[in-house]
């Protein structure tokens, strides 16, 4: 995969997808959405990937926002076209079938924090600052960012974010949940990578259900909720992953999944 934005590497059944604007401390235009959208329908069906890290090039950002200069003489319609791609992006990125960390290790402002909520884990460098600023441009957040902060932190603080334009350092996006774990800078890309392969060594077909248990049943009343989950459950009765799992304890030794 070589893409003019993006940096893609692969070793041991993880991707890491690094931004690669840092001039622009990795805002994200037309091209960069594009590139992303192509890379991570590339990682899905790639076999040999089986968790998926995101992160920023450089110290400072790991993604400053969509591109204020790209915007600036939008129209109405090319800007609901922009934000109806990124969109298209963020819902892939969300619906990938692997687990994407969210390796933040700068700057998450706007679009970038709304790429972060996309991810399904957050780690954030000690250097990470989140915030949905768009308010200070005359716009609001396009990428998902009311959606996606209001589900992940309560529809008040959401609010307060988006409507101060405030950035909060790593140890408040913890506080609050936007975070899961606070780790040094020079940690963020290990800490990432122990993560990922501690989900690798489990059944996949199983986390791949879960993620999708999660992600669609937040989205339904607790008995349609229920009733999904129930039908997820029973279908990891179909895969081999399930008989190892249980006879591996059983025979009181590790699993050997096939992602059968
Ligand atoms: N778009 C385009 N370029 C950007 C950018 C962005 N979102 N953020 C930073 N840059 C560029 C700067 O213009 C600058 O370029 P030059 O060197 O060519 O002048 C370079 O990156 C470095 O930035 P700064 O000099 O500003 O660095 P700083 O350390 O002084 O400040 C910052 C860092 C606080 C992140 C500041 O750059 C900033 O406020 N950036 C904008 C953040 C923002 O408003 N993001 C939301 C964008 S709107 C959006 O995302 C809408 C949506 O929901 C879809």
């Amino acid at each position: 995969m070589n893409f003019a934005n993006l940096l893609v590497e692969k070793e041991n059944g993880t991707a890491i997808v690094t931004i690669n604007r840092p001039a622009a401390l990795n805002a994200l235009n037309k091209e960069v959405l594009e590139e992303l959208y192509d890379a991570f329908k590339g990682l899905e069906e790639d076999e040999s990937v089986v968790c998926i890290i995101l992160t920023g090039s450089g110290v400072k950002a790991f993604v400053a926002g969509a591109d204020i200069a790209a915007m600036q003489s939008m129209d109405a319609v090319v800007a609901e076209n922009f934000a109806r791609l990124g969109h298209k992006v963020f819902n892939a990125v969300e619906s990938c079938s692997k687990p994407v960390i969210a390796a933040v290790n700068g700057f998450a402002l706007g679009g970038g924090c709304e790429l972060a909520m996309a991810c399904d884990v957050r780690l954030a460098a000690e250097s990470a600052r989140f915030g949905q600023p768009e308010v200070n441009l005359g716009v609001i957040p396009g990428f998902g960012g009311t959606l996606r902060l209001a589900r992940l932190v309560g529809k008040g603080r959401a609010k307060e974010l988006i409507f101060t334009g405030d950035m909060v350092d790593a140890a408040e996006a913890y506080r609050i949940g936007l975070a899961n774990k606070v780790v040094a800078a020079e940690d963020l890309i290990s800490e990432a990578r122990k993560m990922a392969d501690k989900i690798a060594s489990k059944g996949p077909l199983a986390v791949r259900f879960a993620k999708q248990a999660v992600d669609n049943g937040i989205e339904m009343d607790l008995d349609r909720a229920g009733r999904y989950e129930a039908g997820l459950f029973g279908l990891c009765f179909a895969s081999a992953d399930q008989k190892e799992g249980m006879l591996a304890f059983l025979e009181k030794r590790p699993a050997k999944f096939s992602g059968q």
